[in-house]
């Protein structure tokens, strides 16, 4: 009797893991919207059910982790200007969770090379090409920096242009992940970096010109002018 019981809690275990699996990669909004409102019935509604799976929109798919590098500094002050000198590029997007939830009060840890490619670690200048932000109630974050150079030469090619951040929320595992850009010679196989994701498409961005209220960024009571504008919407874990 303690044997078949045994059984059948292990056998419900692999099937409650499935449905894990199942409904938390390339999960759409509009599917996410029908588990939600299902509620236990998921099973079927997180899959195919409704005929409202959208195979276009991967909203709720967890954001890749890739590698954090050498030059990540913790206790960076909050700030919302991260490379100066411009010319500028807004970053922005929204946090959100495997439900499509978005997520408030998530901490944006970003840190990058200048235009020239280089990374500064100067006791003196902490905060160089370095920021944080925080999310809002609606899950918003932006940012204003400036194009980041490549780094690299020689013998070893330059790595793709990317922007480093670290996005860590109220009972969530950090996410340490790099935004690329698309278009960038750099990517994907001419990577050198071997273990970095260049070459996935949800970690790449495609910057616009700004339009209406984006083209000036204001913070602390200085007003920017904003050149191009990169979206990236972030899924935590
Ligand atoms: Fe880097």
């Amino acid at each position: 009797m303690f044997a078949l019981l045994s059984f059948l809690l292990i056998a419900g275990s692999f099937r409650l893991q499935d449905v894990s699996a199942q409904t938390g990669s390339n999960t759409t909004v509009a599917v996410t919207t029908v588990a939600m409102t299902t509620g236990p019935g998921r099973q079927g509604g997180g899959g195919q059910a409704e005929g409202t799976v959208s195979t276009e929109v991967l909203g709720c798919t967890p954001t890749p982790r890739d590698v954090q590098g050498p030059y990540y500094l913790p206790g960076v002050k909050h700030q919302h200007v991260v490379c100066r000198g411009g010319p500028y590029l807004l970053v922005t997007g929204t946090v959100r969770d495997t439900r499509c939830s978005p997520v408030a009060k998530a901490t944006l840890e970003v840190w990058q090379a200048d235009p020239t490619g280089c990374y500064k670690i100067n006791p003196q200048r902490p905060n160089f090409c370095r920021g944080k932000v925080r999310t809002d109630a609606r899950g918003r974050y932006s940012f204003l920096t400036v194009m980041p150079g490549q780094y690299g030469s020689g013998w070893w090619h330059a790595r793709p242009v990317h922007v480093h951040f670290r996005v860590s929320a109220r009972r969530r595992r950090p996410l340490v992940t790099q935004l690329y850009f698309s278009g960038n010679a750099s990517l994907g196989e001419r990577d050198p970096c071997k273990f970095c994701g260049s070459d996935n498409p949800s970690q790449l961005t495609t910057p616009r010109p700004p339009s209406g209220a984006e083209e000036n960024y204001t913070v602390g009571g200085t007003r920017y002018r904003v050149r191009e504008v990169a979206e990236w919407d972030i899924v935590l874990n």
